[in-house]
């Protein structure tokens, strides 16, 4: 896996979203094509701390793909057929405890899939656009998180001063609009920490790839049964990511160095004993 050509050769990816596409330095730009069709964009890939980083914007360059038309699949099959074997996870969550105000970072333990119609399998018995055909698979979802990688996230995060909440369940709402007030009540009623609109099929189709995947969720507002007066806008997101980002790519560059080299969680056998059918890239 990972093809033999070093321009075309990552270990680590992030998948970013607005802001990030300055994140690494002295870039190679790529495009990569994919069974599943084409990555939200072009990737970006850099060297930080001795490991090849590849860079996805989630949203394409220029935010034009919303939270519902992101080709997730292409995402992680783009990054693993570059070598890539452990994934981050930026994103922008609403908080829905009043304790996890604009600003706070939560590195999930746990998630919950609101999200309705988004292909959330690579093994779904339908050809492919190569046609090749996936045998069905299930695999285990218990922990969506990689627990390496979220040590990682929360040492680095402490190490640059930002006190990360170690743990949560982040629910994932199909978007694009907000919740409503109810749908937010009821969520913080469940003890839901956090809600985004992206984390999720990213965290189950890294899984059906082995990859090891790690959500770093910045909140950037209070959500609107977590808040006491207005519901959340866009406007007041985009905001609040744009005045985090700089020290959110400090913690992620961190991260990196941290990540083993050599993995030892349960993530890279995900698919033992079952037979998917088509070669993983
Ligand atoms: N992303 C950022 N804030 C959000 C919120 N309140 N609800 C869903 N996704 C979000």
């Amino acid at each position: 896996a990972g093809g033999g050509d070093a321009a075309r050769q990552a270990d680590i990816g992030v998948i970013g979203g607005s802001g990030f596409y300055s994140f690494l330095d002295d870039v190679t730009e790529i495009t990569v094509d994919t069974p599943y069709g084409p990555p939200s964009d072009t990737l970006l890939l850099g060297d930080i701390a001795g490991r090849r980083v590849a860079f996805v914007p989630r949203h394409g360059r220029g935010h034009h793909l919303p939270p519902h038309r992101i080709n997730y699949r292409a995402n992680l099959w783009a990054l693993r057929s570059l070598g890539v074997r452990q994934v981050l996870g930026p994103c922008a969550v609403g908080g829905l405890r009043s304790e996890y105000g604009p600003g706070t970072l939560l590195v999930p333990d746990q998630l919950v899939d609101r999200t309705k119609g988004r292909p959330q399998s690579f093994f779904d018995g339908e050809p492919r656009a190569d046609g090749t055909q996936p045998n069905v698979v299930h695999v285990s979802f218990a922990d969506p998180y990689c627990p390496a990688g979220r040590a990682a996230a929360l040492a680095a995060a402490r190490g640059q001063d930002w006190d990360a909440v170690d743990g949560g369940t982040m629910c994932v709402i199909e978007g694009p609009r907000f919740s409503t007030r109810a749908e937010s009540r009821w969520h913080a009623a469940q003890g839901w920490s956090v809600v985004g609109m992206t984390g999720h099929p990213e965290a189950i189709l890294a899984r059906e790839l082995e990859l090891c995947y790690t959500s770093l969720a910045l909140v950037t507002d209070l959500d609107a049964g977590a808040e006491v007066g207005e519901g959340v806008s866009h406007a007041e997101v985009m905001e609040v990511f744009a005045a985090n980002v700089g020290r959110l790519r400090e913690v992620l560059f961190d991260v990196v160095g941290r990540l083993p080299k050599d993995r030892d969680c349960t993530c890279g056998t995900a698919l033992l004993g079952q037979d998917p059918g088509i070669a993983l890239p």
